[in-house]
């Protein structure tokens, strides 16, 4: 089927009650018929539902219709898409070990890889660009993964999935993609090589701003028993849960299976059922909203593009972007509704446009439905040195507007008032 079409309908099957909205499974356990079927249920012999913290049945068909949309064979949803992020490296790296990321990150993804996993001993390796000539040099026997956002928060930057892939899998590394920005309408990072994939769906799926919530998808062919020595948590009994041994007993998406059952299980980073179902309604919707999105998009960038109070903008549909041929190649010729630009007087003119909008909502989120604004230097990235700040693509005056779906109209004129305001 279609993306469309599973968006709607993918991983339900409705129970007896044929209700045809997704339920809302407001329940904490699910009862056993008999010691014998509790204990094949919690071994994972038959599929079935135990307890809410490791999985629900409304959590399930979420997690069922992102794996099907992005190609994967298995899904893992969380609280959030930080928890995602840090379940996804969790997973397959211990102390010692290291990753290498592409650096263009957001901003509490930086925080997670530069400070609270190199204080568990995980060292996070930046690359000082995302293309793989910068990130082959940092690889060594300790690195576990290879991580990247496809296109990045708030950098825009759009990575060479397949380049990277490659390289990852001559270094015998799976490759780990956030792909909240693109969303699996726009790209699927698995076609292009990658291991995992990870969301906040938070942003562009849920598309309301009222629900937090991320996923883990599984493409379920990185060789993990290619590599016992490398990858233990795959290849040896798992003393965190009964003693399986993931790549053989859940050989179709060991990486999701290990995913729930030792860290969402153990840490509890638990989707509720409610933002479940929130999130299923969002889904619903993901690809008419896009439309609206991208065309309101294409229309405000040239609105600033033609302004000369404008010093410099960013968004992924303008053919001098340097990052454009491969957003043509990678995006379908689509174009994401974050633009990104500055205005002459740097951090202090940034703010003053900050200041100055009345329509578009200034807070720190993406992906809503109304528009955004955001100034990254001094909101989600101000704990960055200017060092760090010019590392993942933020300058002091960068403004980021995350485009809604009202009438273009009534965006152009906020946007024209507030930069009148800003000079
Ligand atoms: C690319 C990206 N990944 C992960 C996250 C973290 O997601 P959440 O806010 O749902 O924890 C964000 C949040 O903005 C993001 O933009």
């Amino acid at each position: 089927m279609h993306d469309e079409t599973v968006a709607i309908h993918g991983g339900y099957t409705p129970d007896m009650t044929r209700a045809v909205a997704v339920p809302i499974y407001q329940t904490i356990a699910h009862q056993f018929d008999d010691a014998a079927h509790a204990g094949a249920v919690f071994d994972l012999d038959i599929p079935g539902f135990h307890y809410n913290r490791l999985n629900n049945p409304t959590n399930d068909v979420l997690e069922r219709r992102l794996a099907t949309l992005e190609g994967g064979t298995g899904a893992v949803v969380v609280a959030s898409g930080a928890a995602a992020v840090n379940y996804s490296i969790l997973n397959l790296a211990a102390m010692n070990d290291n990753i290498v990321t592409a650096p263009q990150l957001y901003g509490s993804t930086y925080t997670l890889f530069a400070h609270v996993l190199a204080s568990q001993g995980i060292e996070v390796r930046f690359a000082t660009d995302d293309r793989p000539e910068c990130i082959e040099p940092l690889i060594d026997d300790a690195t576990k993964a290879i991580f990247c956002e496809s296109v990045g928060n708030p950098a825009l930057n759009v990575v060479d999935l397949e380049a990277v892939s490659e390289l990852a899998h001559r270094h015998g590394v799976p490759l780990i993609v956030d792909n909240t920005i693109a969303t699996p309408m726009y790209l699927k990072p698995i076609e292009h090589g990658a291991d995992v994939v990870v969301h906040s769906l938070t942003k562009f799926i849920g598309g309301h701003g009222t629900t937090l919530g991320g996923a883990i998808i599984d493409a379920g062919r990185f060789p993990w028993a290619d590599h016992p020595d490398k990858f233990p948590s795959f290849n040896r009994p798992e003393p965190a849960f009964h003693g399986v041994v993931y790549a053989e007993q859940f050989a179709e998406a060991p990486y999701a299976v290990r995913c729930r059952t030792v860290s969402l299980r153990n840490s509890g980073s638990t989707l509720s059922p409610l933002g479940a179902f929130l999130l299923l309604q969002g889904l619903e919707t993901l690809a008419v909203r896009l439309e609206r999105h991208e065309s309101n998009t294409r229309a405000i960038a040239q609105y600033l593009a033609d302004d000369p109070r404008v010093e410099w903008l960013s968004y992924l549909g303008d053919p001098s972007f340097a990052y454009y041929d491969l957003a043509q190649r990678y995006l379908k010729g689509h174009c994401p509704s974050i633009i990104t630009f500055g205005v002459a007087g740097g951090y202090d003119a940034g703010i003053r446009f900050f200041d100055s909008v009345k329509l578009f909502k200034r807070l720190v989120n993406m992906g809503d439905a109304k528009s955004l604004v955001a100034h990254p230097a001094s909101t989600t990235h101000r704990q960055l040195s200017p060092e760090a700040l010019a590392m993942v693509g933020v300058a002091p005056e960068t403004i980021r507007l995350s485009i809604g779906i009202e009438h273009v109209d009534d965006l152009i004129d906020d946007i024209d008032q507030a930069l009148s305001a800003a000079l």
